[in-house]
């Protein structure tokens, strides 16, 4: 049994050589896109600039990934990308924004992670996780079924009580979160710390925090949801230091030699909330901390934000990090859906890393289709180049292949 479920020898991938394309199409082999260059950050080397943007599935069972994520995240791998970021994985149980969300609170949860780990790396991806607690945004239905948009109750046996920095609910409806007292942050902080060193056993490459989008990190760091007056509060310092905490924390246990990123909300999107200025001024602070990559998303934190989206409408932030800061790589993501969208935030340096959402939920294979977009060559699996006869020429040692002859293949 288990020798059947163990991977074929011949599922990996190959390089196409260089003079192949595909069918019909001139390749360009004097100029390869910025996209599609390598980057080395601390150990990791990526194939390329593109990452899988981290994305809920909400289809967990108390925390365990399962076939769902293998078949779902493998297709990332299968596709092309240089690294697939796992989904916000809570840190505890209570840090899950939904009942179906991944978490990596306990060593069992392990297996399944190792089980996707071992099957993407196949296809030459490198893959992180990120770490994440959903503060006042936790104890929701699953977004999918929607019924229940303002949140579970905490007396509900689906529910739970959700925390935050202060008696601030992310809205009308929500829960009035429980203020987290000091010895309550020093657990949230401890269970950043197991989380991390799971996440290295498991081995991934790549960790990020979940700074962003109003979950608690991004609601301590807001003078809008924070209003605490102890150190955890109050001025930038305090309001930033959940954040450096953790940070330190989770590099006890997560080796300098791996990178570390940091997903913030740039801005806030209100008047009085979390500007831009902060966010290069915390991260001038993190580079300091071994901190390799700031991911600069947006929004979340109120529910009065006003966004302004476009194609690559969040880029600018990344640009700002990056122009202000001396070590820290950047990746930018949001509304990157095109070829030539995806290669100018590279090549004109406004990140280093794009990381891309929902374009791989419509497209797994996103990023050969923009190779070919882009007249450059890249990895297809092996059982896929059936899709080129120039491929399987070049496999069956002829110059010319003719698929539509019968017994060739
Ligand atoms: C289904 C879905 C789930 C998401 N889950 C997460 C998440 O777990 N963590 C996170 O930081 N962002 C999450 N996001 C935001 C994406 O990572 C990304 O920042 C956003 O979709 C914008 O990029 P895009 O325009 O390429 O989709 C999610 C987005 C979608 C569509």
């Amino acid at each position: 049994m288990e020798q059947q479920h163990k991977i074929s020898e011949y599922v990996k991938p190959w390089t196409i050589p260089k003079n192949f394309g595909s069918v019909g199409r001139a390749i360009n082999t004097t100029s390869r896109p910025q996209l599609f260059s390598p980057i080395t950050i601390k150990d990791m080397t990526m194939k390329n600039r593109i990452a899988v943007s981290p994305m809920c599935q909400y289809s967990c069972n108390d925390g365990f990934m399962n076939d769902w994520h293998l078949v779902h995240l493998g297709a990332f791998a299968k596709g092309g990308a240089g690294l697939i970021i796992l989904e916000a994985t809570a840190t505890s149980p209570e840090g899950r924004i939904s009942y179906g969300d991944s978490g990596l609170w306990k060593d069992e949860q392990m297996e399944p992670l190792k089980r996707v780990i071992d099957f993407c790396k196949i296809f030459g991806p490198r893959m992180g996780i990120q770490i994440a607690h959903a503060g006042r945004k936790a104890s929701t239905e699953p977004p999918f079924l929607g019924h229940r948009k303002q949140g579970i109750p905490f007396d509900d046996p689906k529910g739970w009580k959700v925390v935050g920095p202060s008696e601030v609910a992310w809205d009308e409806n929500s829960q009035v979160p429980h203020e987290l007292s000091i010895s309550e942050i020093k657990t949230v902080i401890n269970d950043f710390k197991n989380t991390a060193r799971r996440a290295l056993q498991c081995g991934f490459d790549f960790l990020e925090i979940h700074g962003a989008h109003g979950y608690l990190i991004s609601s301590f760091l807001s003078p809008c949801s924070n209003k605490r007056t102890d150190e955890y509060g109050g001025d930038f310092n305090g309001r930033i230091k959940l954040l450096l905490d953790i940070v330190r924390e989770v590099r006890t246990v997560w080796p300098s030699s791996k990178p570390l990123s940091v997903r913030l909300s740039c801005v806030e999107w209100v008047k009085d909330g979390w500007q831009l200025n902060d966010t290069v001024r915390l991260a001038k602070i993190l580079e300091n901390m071994d901190v390799d990559i700031l991911d600069c998303s947006s929004g979340g934190n109120s529910s009065n934000q006003h966004i302004v989206g476009g194609p690559l409408y969040q880029m600018p932030f990344a640009q700002e990090v990056k122009n202000n800061t001396n070590k820290l790589y950047t990746m930018g993501v949001g509304l990157v859906n095109k070829a030539h969208e995806a290669e100018s935030c590279i090549a004109e340096n406004k990140c280093d890393i794009v990381a891309v959402g929902r374009a791989f939920l419509r497209d797994p294979y996103w990023p050969i289709h923009v190779a070919n977009d882009l007249d450059c060559d890249v990895d297809v699996p092996l059982q896929y180049a059936f899709i080129d006869k120039r491929m399987m020429a070049h496999l069956h040692g002829k110059d010319i292949f003719d698929l539509k002859k019968p017994g060739n293949h």
